[in-house]
């Protein structure tokens, strides 16, 4: 016997689990890292585009099928679309179940820099610190870096164990509001510093000379991966919704939340970054190298209040990672409670600790465990962490991301996506022509070719 569904209790609390999820590593990490590859302006304006007329468009597509059917992904496309359509929403598990085993390891990582800080704040920076050679040291400290991943993936199943609304909408009623808190007092922060002007030109004055045509595609490829779509999180959030609540206004409140605070997560470390000579030589190269490298040192030696901010910010980052996890491991959960009649607890504990045995590889990824280290599956990544990446990145969520949009723009009638879309629930400036011309021609065209891009032409998105 299956247990009764969960639903959200409000609006709100969906709007904040989703919004939550969306909210990752993706913002306060990659974002602010590939705005900077492709020198800002001119990049952040093409984002905006692709977060509008693919990002928005395919969220209301993956809530829309959830709604519908009140099932999690594979039962949901199955029901919504037809009897194949399982399959997709397997592969969104999948990719769910493969995310999560290595998302957690850079999880982890916040929880170390956390407790740094607050050593740091207490007993002072050390004057010979090297943040780069202490980077290098945790990563490649096997014991730390399965703690690490272990104690991230026990607060994600602790969430997901209690349910929908005990666990996930109450996690994130609770840490939401917190994380915005620190952001606008970071920001206020940021602002004051010297470097501001630079960093918000260096944002938002396009140049388009200096936009080269890969940025465009990973414009494109990022706005799936920050709005967690292209692998059933959003179907099985959807799927907790009652009929009463539009999701065409929480489709476009979740993505408003999920750019505004990519934005100010990069605005934050510009500021830092610009403010201090020399800097921008040293930040570039990698994704790690701003936000555990350049800016824990910051903090400590530029940063006004960087004694108080510094711990702030890594307390930021974990639990904007963990409002992801929990919406990562409940995909994997959902399905195994809706299709195989597993009970909740059981499941969720089931879940948690499969995948667990995948993210015991990503942490040892750059361990000085010999064997684990070296073990190359694609040439040139090294490991289960690069590899998962690769793959997840340039192939998972843009093909499940096509297939969604198929699904919706041409397998579903016309009627059955506007009883979802336009019914009373939706607001007074939603077009459903609108939203049925972009899901149909414009969202499958772009994603058709980041696809192509990585085929043919070996863009690499990880
Ligand atoms: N959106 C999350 C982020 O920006 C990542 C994520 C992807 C979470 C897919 C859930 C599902 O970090």
């Amino acid at each position: 016997m299956t247990e009764q569904r969960g639903n959200w209790t409000s609006n709100a609390g969906f709007i904040l689990a989703a919004t939550g999820s969306a909210i990752g590593l993706g913002n306060l990490w990659k974002f602010p890292f590939i705005t900077w590859e492709n020198n800002g302006g001119a990049f952040v304006l093409v984002y905006l585009v692709c977060i509008a007329a693919v990002g928005l468009p395919i969220m209301m597509a993956e809530l829309l099928i959830g709604r519908k059917t009140q099932k999690s992904a594979v039962g949901a496309l199955r029901e919504a679309v037809g009897p194949g359509w399982g399959i997709v929403g397997g592969w969104g598990v999948l990719c769910g179940f493969i995310l999560l085993s290595y998302y957690t390891v850079i999880a982890g990582w916040s929880l170390f820099y956390f407790s740094k800080t607050i050593g740091w704040t207490v007993g002072g920076f050390p004057a010979d610190m090297q943040t780069g050679d202490l980077f290098g040291t945790q990563v490649s400290n096997a014991g730390l870096q399965l703690t690490l991943s272990l104690g991230f993936s026990i607060a994600t199943v602790a969430v997901v164990y209690f349910g929908v609304q005990k666990g996930i909408e109450r996690i994130a009623k609770l840490f939401l509001p917190i994380l915005f808190a620190i952001l606008v007092l970071l920001l206020v922060s940021a602002l004051g510093m010297s470097g501001s002007g630079e960093a918000l030109g260096f944002i938002f004055r396009p140049s388009f000379s200096e936009l080269e045509p890969g940025g465009v595609l990973e414009a494109l490829g990022h706005s799936f991966f920050t709005l967690s779509l292209g692998m059933g999180a959003m179907i099985t959030y959807g799927s907790y919704i009652d009929r009463s609540q539009s999701i065409v206004k929480a489709s476009a409140v979740i993505v408003v939340l999920d750019t505004l605070i990519a934005l100010v997560a990069t605005v934050i470390m510009f500021s830092v970054i610009f403010s201090v000579p020399g800097m921008e030589e040293q930040v570039g190269g990698s994704t790690v190298g701003m936000l555990f490298i350049s800016l824990p040192q910051l903090f400590y030696t530029e940063v006004p209040f960087g004694t108080l901010l510094g711990p702030l910010f890594y307390v930021l980052v974990a639990l904007a990672a963990l409002t992801s996890t929990i919406s990562l491991l409940e995909v994997v959960a959902a399905y195994v409670i809706d299709e195989h009649g597993i009970e909740r607890h059981k499941a969720t504990i089931l879940c948690g600790s499969a995948i667990f045995v995948f993210t015991i590889f990503a942490a040892l990824s750059f361990s000085d465990v010999p064997l684990l280290a070296t073990m190359e599956l694609f040439e040139g990544k090294i490991g289960w962490f690069s590899t998962a990446d690769h793959f997840v990145s340039n192939w998972m969520l843009p093909t499940g991301g096509l297939a969604i949009t198929i699904a919706a723009g041409w397998f579903m009638t016309r009627e059955a996506t506007a009883a979802e879309l336009a019914d009373e629930t939706a607001p007074g400036w939603f077009n459903y022509g609108f939203w049925r011309f972009f899901i149909r021609f414009v969202s499958p065209l772009a994603v058709g070719a980041i696809i192509i891009a990585v085929l043919f032409f070996g863009v690499d998105f990880s």
